[in-house]
């Protein structure tokens, strides 16, 4: 039996929208965790951010984990918690657009603004959850191209559906971080960063399409 308490897990690059998301979907509903307001030199940033979605679980407040947390490693705990809680765990999806995550992220400025090294490590560890991995729900959230976000909850592409990465229309180019209109033929735009990732064999550099989902945790 849950509480009727919930626990939203981000997982996505930086600069892919995730604070913004929360600030225009889910602030007021949801009490913000994140590894992004701790103090710069705070220690042991996991533990602290545990024990305080702990805490907030225990006072029966919604809590949405806002940090990259891409991969197993940084949900499981979290999910566990959650039930532990006898809360749900949901998960909110942002598809990898790692040439727009670059360009967002070079236009900050100051402490947001993360090395390019740190978002190309993130996409390496980048893994989609799924309700196999223990979450209750999954959400995938995109840019609207109005400023917004829009969130359809999985299970999304039906295979030929319009939202079939597949079918290589421009969210499956996005996904696969080419720039809408580029040809499968022309292949993903390129930065250096990413030219490199193609280089060392990371599915960035592969025309979308291929039968290859990098980010499907199965
Ligand atoms: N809905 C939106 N539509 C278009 N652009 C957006 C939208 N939301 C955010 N952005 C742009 O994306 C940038 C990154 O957004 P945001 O800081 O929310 O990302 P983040 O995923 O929280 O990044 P980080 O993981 O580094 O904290 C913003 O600076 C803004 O320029
Ligand atoms: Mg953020």
């Amino acid at each position: 039996m849950t509480t009727g308490t919930d626990v939203a897990v981000f997982v996505g690059l930086q600069a892919s929208g995730k604070s913004t998301f929360f600030d225009q979907r889910l602030s007021g509903r949801y009490t913000l965790v994140s590894k992004d307001l701790f103090p710069r030199g705070a220690r042991n940033k996991q533990r602290r951010q545990m024990r305080l979605v702990d805490e907030h679980l225990a006072a029966g407040r919604p809590v949405a984990v806002d940090n990259t947390n891409p991969s197993p490693r940084e949900w499981t705990p979290l999910v566990e918690l959650a039930h532990a809680h006898g809360a749900t765990a949901t998960a909110y999806w942002f598809p990898p657009d790692v040439t727009g995550s670059l360009r967002r992220n070079a236009a900050r400025e100051g402490r947001a603004r993360v090395p390019d090294a740190g978002v190309l490590a993130t996409l390496r560890q980048l893994r989609k959850p799924s309700t196999e991995a223990g979450f209750d729900a999954v959400r995938e959230v995109r840019f609207d191209g109005r400023g917004g976000f829009e969130v359809r909850a999985e299970p999304l592409h039906a295979p030929g559906s319009p939202d079939d990465p597949a079918d290589h229309g421009a969210a499956g180019q996005a996904a696969f971080g080419m720039r809408a209109g580029a040809s499968a033929r022309t292949g993903p735009t390129s930065s250096p960063a990413v030219r490199c990732l193609r280089r060392k064999g990371h599915p960035t550099g592969k025309r979308p399409g291929r039968p290859v989902d990098p980010f499907d945790t199965r």
